[in-house]
């Protein structure tokens, strides 16, 4: 059977002071008054039975997250602390494989603007086929890169397989250099990995197994006990001492390098965005035509140029006069003001602060 899983997890630090600890970048209301997690959620939804249909993120947000997205709370994976996306995968493919041993599953992000939804559910329907019709694959999804960015995993094309390529290299985070040879290559050699994936859950965690052992034997534990009264107790004690690790550099480098399975790339051709900071999300924001872009209820620009304006507070008025490429974010408690160039060291600056902020 076919299972969807959406990875709501990552907080989501370049988006400070927008995105907090309590409040993480998944569940702000970024794109047209909603959230990326329900908008995630309307796109797959079309895609497998409602009871198949998954969230995965931490316990602290089950109750809104279920909420919200009107979600029975026993299809939400619950984490007590966050040990990214090799814990997370690891622990959702083992809770599938538990119940349906021939579970195949797409792992989708919550953080991603894709569009349209259709076309982008005809590919997921391609890797599931994909996935189901080999006897052991990892079907990824490739995007043209638009720059040599570092930010993201490189998926080195090889042979035609139909429609999709296979993977003979998977490089996640390339330094700059290599990045830059990578994207000058072009993107009939290398893609972007989109972070969505689809794979039986047997042949993941055989991966995993493979080469994470002490993360597949905590899984595989935490599963065994998930249908019981048992789970809250050994997922506490258990899930925190997990290797913190992504799934890329856990199982999909090794996975390119050692064949235990094939890797293979559904390439998508659409439009998508990682709105992982203030310039992406700039660009998903209303402009005007001196390239101002806001959101906020109230705003007020006078001889402005490449102003970023952002207010969550909808009686609260932004205004600013005479600035250029200048980012202003307004929430309750915390404003920052940031030139639009230096918008990626938000991050250092959040992890600089107090907890509390
Ligand atoms: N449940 C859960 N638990 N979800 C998590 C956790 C966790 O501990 N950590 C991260 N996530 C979720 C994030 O919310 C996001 O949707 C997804 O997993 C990927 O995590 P990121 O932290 O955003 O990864 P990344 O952007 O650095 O890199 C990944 O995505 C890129 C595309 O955006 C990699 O897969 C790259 O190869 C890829 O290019
Ligand atoms: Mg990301």
């Amino acid at each position: 059977m076919r299972y969807v899983v959406i990875l709501a997890g990552g907080s989501g630090t370049r988006l400070w002071p927008w995105s907090r600890t309590r409040r993480p970048k998944q569940l702000l209301p970024l794109l047209h008054g909603r959230s990326l997690l329900e908008h995630a959620f309307e796109r797959l939804k079309p895609l497998v039975a409602p009871e198949r249909l998954f969230v995965c993120g931490s316990l602290i947000f089950k109750e809104e997250i279920c909420r919200l997205l009107n979600l029975p709370e026993q299809q939400f994976i619950g984490e007590p602390v966050g040990r990214d996306t090799a814990a997370a995968i690891g622990y959702c493919g083992a809770v599938l494989r538990q119940r349906d041993a021939n579970a195949v599953f797409a792992v989708c992000t919550a953080d991603h603007v894709i569009e349209p939804a259709e076309r982008f559910r005809d590919s997921l329907r391609s890797g599931f086929g994909l996935a189901e019709s080999r006897a052991h694959a990892l079907v990824t999804f490739g995007v043209t890169p638009d720059a040599a960015s570092t930010a993201y995993g490189y998926l080195e094309l090889g042979a035609e397989e139909g429609s999709a390529r296979v993977v003979s290299r998977f490089c996640e985070k390339p330094d700059k250099k290599t990045a830059e040879a990578f994207f000058a290559a072009g993107p009939e050699r290398y893609l972007w990995n989109s972070g969505m994936f689809v794979w039986k859950a047997a042949t993941l965690l055989d991966c995993l197994s493979a080469y994470r052992p002490a993360i597949y034997e905590a899984v595989t534990a935490m599963a065994a006990l998930y249908d019981t009264p048992r789970r809250d107790e050994i997922v506490a004690s258990t899930y925190p001492k997990i290797e913190k690790i992504s799934i890329d550099y856990a199982v999909m480098e090794p996975a390119s390098r050692a064949g235990r399975a094939e890797v293979l790339a559904v390439p998508l051709s659409l439009n998508w965005l990682d709105i992982g900071s203030w310039n992406a999300f700039a660009a998903v924001c209303q402009h005007d035509d001196r390239n101002n872009a806001t959101s906020a209820a109230r705003s007020a620009l006078l001889n402005c140029r490449d102003v970023l304006v952002a207010s969550d507070d909808p009686s609260h008025l932004v205004a600013v006069i005479g600035c250029s490429d200048l980012m202003v974010v307004h929430t309750a408690d915390a404003t920052l003001v940031c030139r639009a160039g230096e918008a990626e060291a938000v991050k250092k600056l959040q992890e600089s602060l107090q907890q509390s902020y």
